[in-house]
């Protein structure tokens, strides 16, 4: 059944600039009512209120999908706001659909005007129900904001209130594209409080909330009529202490607001930012450090993992990487929160998703944005660089597009999610498809342009080079390939034609890029994806090899996007625990903690965002606060506290407990809520020995391996020495 079939798009009828619209309605009801429900969406990001009160909690609804394919559709229960005299009004701004996106001078990508479309149902108690739905007589008026914009922040004039109301223009939108809400909403989740005022050098007025964060700022603010308040947004303070915003590229994340005389608290409406220093450009009045928060804005994901350890600087990263998800989760997984950018980036995301599974339960969250990277794959298989699509620029990078195939894989994994995989099964096996035909030959995926094993740190003379990246499309292919045949050995399909494809893959990738039993390119990762996916024979020479690599690297890793989730799996999976831990425990430049020694709160996209004296890196694409390196915490949870799903068994059904210690940990304890309950991992020395404590959920039962030795439980807690 059509959703919203009896009520029409609207817009305002006259053009308002960059002022934002508010649409109107008001109405009486007859007698005592039983129920009131609010259907409502918009091209933009809407807010909505009943005689002044705000409806719901959703901040930027309905959110962001691939609008021209899908847009979300929400249902409020309004019957507690509903009064005998009733006065709905709704505010749109551009958001992402209407507004600029990504670097270049993108606009309006999915809509070049805002528009709205509602149904208030009221169900009265003699059983009657009446509708009110929006159409040419509703009015409209220019609003309070003036100005909004993702990226560029906002102007709220707070001495406008909403007169000359109109008729607003009835519009012909597509209502074939309405679905009912699917991923999670966006919501405040946290405020923060200032911590200190700071005097830079330069004479500026910055606030430091001590982490990095997603969200916008909240004042409260006294200034006489017109008085105007500015404030700039920034991720760092530069070397010499000064406010730095250079790497935020165009996007300006700018707050203006014009006071009308009255004490206001003032939040933004449509617009966030990625920030932890505030500067007050203008100010009118003195400053006082409680008039300013910090809220906190993602997906409304429940927080499942834990993880602590002996080593504090170990415990700062994991913190980090919880934040970094925080920071860009806001409804699609995103590179980062600051600047022009903040898009759903495939790559990021498979690189991550692992990691993402345990400290959050993100199965919605995927769910929904899976089924729009079905919607916006390509009729010949091939799959965006980002999801939805600003970009429109083809896609199909090898590492990028895999999130088809690896994404819906590990939901499954974490979650059990059949459902997803038989609805994303032909996405995936397109991609394979498209892989398969891409190639000089069938077997390998020697062509075409790819980002390659991004921001590694390996010799660019060869991790730069198109031969290089076709090893690194390969291994995707045969990974992909291999994913595809779990999958569809799960929905119990005949998967025979694609084993034997997989065989010859593999076959190929030895002849190709193995020459006398070792890898042709001398890098990181091309010894890491060769052995993670399972595609060398002579595994031992391989992997000491990698382990010599990184010995003459000092003990330091130089992957990229696409090696760094694996590094440490590989190593300890093939016997170097002791370098895994080493890479680890690594604080010089280049490793994880290296930026948790320079103070990151968050996870940085590169590895040198600040060099060791502190100095910043080239600003035209350096963030700080970008997931995919995050990627690590994976390890944490399933090597240091050893928590590891089953594949035969997914969703911890059957949990894997394999702890690897290290002599230079003392202790470590983690946990995820999983769908059958807490499974909580931990082990402290003791004198020479180490106690484990294990925990196995009801209905579950796990297999534990110490040492090489195996014993099996069943549910409850369970302590043991060794
Ligand atoms: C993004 C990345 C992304 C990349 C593609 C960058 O601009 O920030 O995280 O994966 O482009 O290589």
């Amino acid at each position: 059944m059509q959703i919203l079939k009896n009520a029409s798009w609207i817009e305002n009828a006259k053009d308002y600039g960059t002022v934002c619209p508010t649409f109107r309605k008001k109405f009486a009801i007859k007698e005592e009512i039983k129920s009131a429900k609010l259907v409502i969406t918009a091209l933009g990001v809407y807010e909505a209120a009943i005689n002044g009160e705000k409806i719901g909690e959703f901040v930027f609804a309905p959110g962001w999908t691939s609008y021209d394919k899908r847009l979300q559709v929400q249902e409020y229960d309004v019957t507690k706001m509903i009064n005998s005299e009733n006065e709905i009004c709704v505010s749109v701004g551009n958001g992402w659909c209407v507004g600029r996106l990504a670097w270049a001078d993108r606009w309006g990508l999915w809509s070049k005007e805002k528009a709205l479309i509602a149904e208030l149902e009221i169900n009265y108690s003699d059983g009657c129900t009446e509708f009110i739905s929006t159409d040419e007589t509703w009015e409209t008026a220019k609003s309070a904001v003036q100005f909004s914009e993702i990226y560029d922040g906002e102007t709220y004039d707070s001495r406008v209130v909403p007169g000359d109301w109109e008729k607003s223009a009835v519009k012909a939108h597509s209502k074939d594209v309405l679905i009912p809400q699917e991923g999670e909403i966006i919501k405040e989740q946290e405020i923060l409080s200032a911590v200190k005022l700071i005097k830079t050098p330069k004479g500026e007025n910055v606030i430091d909330f001590g982490q990095n964060l997603t969200g916008y700022l909240q004042f409260t603010v006294g200034g006489k009529t017109g008085d105007t308040v500015e404030i700039s947004h920034a991720e760092i303070l530069d070397y010499d202490g000064n406010f730095y915003t250079e790497n935020l590229r165009s996007a300006k994340q700018k707050i203006s607001y014009i006071c009308n005389g009255d004490f206001a608290t003032y939040k933004p409406h449509f617009s966030f930012q990625g920030f932890r220093y505030v500067r007050l450009d203008k100010w009118p009045t003195d400053i006082n450090l409680n008039d300013f928060k910090a809220i906190v804005v993602h997906s409304d994901m429940k927080r499942t993992g834990s993880f602590e350890c002996s080593n504090p600087l170990v415990n700062q990263l994991y913190r980090n990487v919880i934040w970094g998800q925080k920071g860009n989760f806001l409804d699609v997984p995103t590179d980062c929160p600051q600047r022009d950018e903040r898009l759903g980036w495939t790559g990021d995301a498979q690189a991550f998703i692992r990691t993402a599974t345990y400290n959050f339960d993100v199965e919605k969250f995927f769910v929904k944005w899976l089924h729009d990277l079905k919607a916006e794959q390509h009729e010949d298989g091939g799959i965006p660089h980002v999801i939805p699509d600003p970009l429109r620029d083809g896609g199909n990078s090898s590492g990028w597009a895999d999130a088809s195939v690896i994404c819906p894989w590990q939901i499954y994994l974490t979650y059990g999610n059949k459902v997803l995989l038989a609805e994303q099964y032909e996405s995936m096996q397109k991609w394979v498809e498209y892989m398969r035909g891409r190639g000089k030959v069938e077997e390998l995926w020697n062509n075409d342009w790819h980002f390659g094993d991004w921001l590694n740190l390996d010799n660019p003379d060869v991790s730069e080079t198109p031969e290089y990246k076709h090893l690194i499309g390969s291994a995707f292919y045969a990974n992909s390939t291999s994913l595809l045949i779990k999958a569809g050995k799960v929905l119990g399909k005949d998967m025979s034609e694609y084993e034997n494809l997989y065989k010859r893959i593999v076959k190929a990738f030895q002849e190709e890029f193995i020459k006398d039993g070792a890898m042709v390119y001398q890098t990181q990762t091309a010894h890491v994806l060769t052995l993670h996916f399972g595609l060398a024979d002579n595994k031992e020479k391989i992997a000491a090899d990698l382990v010599k690599l990184i010995v003459a690297n000092k003990n330091h890793l130089a992957t990229g996007f696409l090696g760094t989730p694996y590094l440490l799996h590989v190593l300890t999976d093939n016997g170097y625990s002791e370098v895994a831990y080493s890479l680890m425990l690594q604080e010089e430049f280049p490793s994880w903690l290296f930026p948790v020694r320079m103070g990151a709160t968050t996870i940085w996209e590169r590895w040198n965002g600040l060099n060791e004296e502190g100095l910043i890196h080239d600003p035209g694409m350096n963030s700080y606060n970008h997931y995919a390196y995050g990627a690590c915490a994976d390890w944490m949870y399933g090597v240091m506290a050893g928590i590891q799903i089953d594949e035969a068994k997914p969703a911890f059904s059957h949990i894997i407990f394999k702890p690897i210690t290290d002599a230079r940990i003392d202790y470590v304890k983690a946990s995820i809520a999983t769908k059958h309950g807490l499974v909580a991992s931990q082990w402290k020395r003791n004198g020479d020995k180490i106690d484990y404590k294990f925990e196995v959920p009801q209905g579950c039962s796990a297999t534990v391996i110490i040492d090489g030795e195996t014993h099996e439980i069943g549910a409850g807690i369970h302590e043991t020495h060794n």
